[in-house]
């Protein structure tokens, strides 16, 4: 039987994932292009080519965890954030676009080239890495309590020649006796029953769940933020779509001013924002 060309190969593997991913082409390019080092610019030039054995048996497995549902990021390594290439393993969350917004937020928030800034619950180091990467002069933390996300985000620094300092620990414990003019953070906000993370088995719960209701974890940023905010700082949170009330009473009941939400790329109200202005002791 004759070997099946690079072509053929992206073809066929795209048809075994067309009822499992929204992307089955690009999905099939991407994970073709992983086994042969190749982008998606030279596979499609180079299609004529014949597929060797090897390549074909790794790209069948590869196929093969897609059409279970593994993220293409895990399988590939990498994801675009912020027009950043960032490592990542099944130890981070992978960066969802949505995000982005709050990192636009925080950036127009702080204009200035002179900032002190802590993620909290870096991950990857996606929002980090983004801040660190538009505003060089910025003072840019991130904290984690998950020592093998750390060390992704650490990774990620060091291949972008990015410089965040990296603390080990939970929220603002990680950070004690400093203060920050802004506190930026994507916790886990999923509530433990439901039903979305049966989708989301491949993500370490650590990252997507934070206990009964989901607002557990942004409960505690809320309530430890103001004693780590400069006066006129700001705390910058992404939520669920349902939580901006709640968020928003957090807020208010922990002395912040100034709160507005604001939607995510499909319109759903995902950033809360609050301003803390009278500095608290420590
Ligand atoms: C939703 S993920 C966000 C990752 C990254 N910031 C992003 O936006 O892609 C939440 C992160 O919070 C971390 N986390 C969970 N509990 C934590 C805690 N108590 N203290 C610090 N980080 C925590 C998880 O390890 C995970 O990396």
């Amino acid at each position: 039987m004759a070997m099946p060309t690079i072509a053929d190969a992206v073809k066929q593997a795209a048809s075994s994932l067309s009822s499992h991913t929204e992307s089955p082409r690009l999905d099939a390019q991407l994970l073709l292009g992983k086994v042969l080092g190749l982008s998606r610019t030279s596979l499609i030039a180079r299609g004529d080519e014949v597929l060797g054995q090897e390549a074909e048996r790794q790209l069948t497995g590869l196929i093969s965890q897609r059409a279970h549902g593994v993220p293409l990021a895990y399988l590939t390594g990498s994801r675009e954030f912020w027009s950043l290439p960032l490592s990542v393993t099944p130890d981070v969350l992978v960066p969802r676009p949505e995000t982005e917004c709050l990192v636009q937020q925080a950036l127009d928030l702080m204009p200035g080239e002179i900032c002190s800034v802590v993620d909290l619950g870096t991950g990857s180091g996606a929002i980090a890495l983004s801040l660190a990467s538009e505003r060089p002069g910025w003072r840019v933390t991130g904290v984690d309590v998950s020592a093998q996300a750390l060390a992704v985000a650490a990774r990620n620094a060091r291949a972008l020649e990015l410089s965040v300092t990296w603390r080990l620990g939970s929220w603002l414990d990680a950070v004690p006796g400093e203060r920050f003019d802004l506190i930026v953070a994507n916790p886990p906000y999923i509530a433990d029953s439901d039903p979305a993370l049966l989708k989301l088995t491949a993500e370490p719960a650590l990252a997507l769940t934070s206990g009964p209701t989901g607002l557990e974890s942004l409960a505690l940023i809320i309530a430890q933020a103001p004693q780590h905010l400069l006066a006129q700082g700001w705390l910058v949170l992404e939520h669920g779509s349902t939580q901006a009330s709640a968020v928003t009473q957090l807020l208010w009941q922990h002395g912040f001013s100034a709160v507005r939400t604001f939607p995510d790329l499909s319109g759903k109200p995902r950033i809360t924002l609050g301003l803390h202005t009278t500095q608290g002791t420590l």
